[in-house]
């Protein structure tokens, strides 16, 4: 199969570090996608999809209308995400209502029309961009409760990929859930995680990028529906309280499961 890499949320942070990655490697090419109605300006490797918002209803027609009918996709990574902070005194509808059509809702609706389509088929992967947050085993009195949208939107997309899975699995189609590792980007930052950046052991999105790509490479239809962390648990804040110690590299997460 050609390597035809689609990216859903390519013009920042883990999507947009994915990007350069896949489009530096020869016989690559790099789909990227971004909600503007412009295509960025750096990056010009990468063919631009634009006005892709994974909270709308037509994401996955938009998305399919502008990729070559023809195309046959190897990998898509849906690493768009919006996190908006909440606690127990200020929970926010709005933001919650972002949160789970970003990153539960949308990606269903895109999976859905890109394999109806035929641009995902046998032998292609499609890699979900999670997190540790929407593990219910992880939470732990140590990190405390609110952020109710992002993590149970997370926890959501747990499910919605762990479905996928068995829809996909008699066509060939692969279908991972990941948590990417802590990362210094725009998402923690706005949500005033920047100051856990150093004790956390966050990395840089262009390092989480190379973990997250070896995974992908490695990555086939045996482990479909199963939930990774490539980074392993160093930087999930929560791990070893809850699972012990001498844990492996990658995570397999059934650990870091999604179960009640
Ligand atoms: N950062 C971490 O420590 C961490 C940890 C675990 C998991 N993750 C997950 O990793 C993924 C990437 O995170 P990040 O830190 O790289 O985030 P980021 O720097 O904030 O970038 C978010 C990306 O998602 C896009 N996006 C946001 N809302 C969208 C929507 N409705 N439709 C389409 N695209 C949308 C943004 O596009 P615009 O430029 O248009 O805003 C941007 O490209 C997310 O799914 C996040 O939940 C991150």
């Amino acid at each position: 199969m050609s390597n035809n890499i689609l990216i859903v949320g390519a013009t920042r942070g883990l999507g947009a570090s994915l990007g350069a990655l896949y489009s530096r490697r020869p016989s690559h090419h790099v789909f990227g996608t971004t909600r503007s109605s412009t295509t960025p300006s750096h990056d010009s490797e990468i063919t631009w999809l634009t006005e892709i918002d994974a909270s709308k209803p037509d994401v996955g027609q938009k998305l399919v209308s502008q990729l070559p009918a023809s195309t046959k996709i190897s990998t898509a990574i849906i690493s768009a995400g919006y996190f908006g902070f909440e606690t127990f005194d200020n929970p926010d509808w709005d933001k919650q209502v972002q949160m789970y059509t970003t990153s539960a809702i949308g990606p269903v609706f895109m999976v859905h029309h890109l394999v109806k389509a035929g641009l995902l088929g046998e032998g292609s992967k499609v890699i979900l961009v999670s997190s540790e947050a929407g593990s219910i085993t992880l939470r732990h009195e140590k990190e405390g409760g609110g952020n109710f949208g992002h993590h149970a939107s997370k926890a959501a997309l747990n499910m919605v990929g762990k479905l996928l899975s068995l829809d996909l699995k008699p066509k060939g189609i692969a279908v991972g859930l990941v948590h990417p590792g802590f990362m210094r980007t725009e998402m923690t930052k706005s949500v005033g995680f920047d100051k856990y950046w150093d004790a956390g052991g966050a990395v840089t999105p262009d390092e989480a990028a190379q973990s997250l790509a070896s995974f992908i490479a490695a990555f086939d239809i045996s482990k479909t529906g199963e939930f990774w962390a490539p980074r392993g648990p160093a930087d999930i804040g929560t791990a070893e309280d809850v699972l012990g110690k001498d844990l492996s590299t990658p995570l397999a997460t059934a650990v870091v499961n999604y179960s009640v």
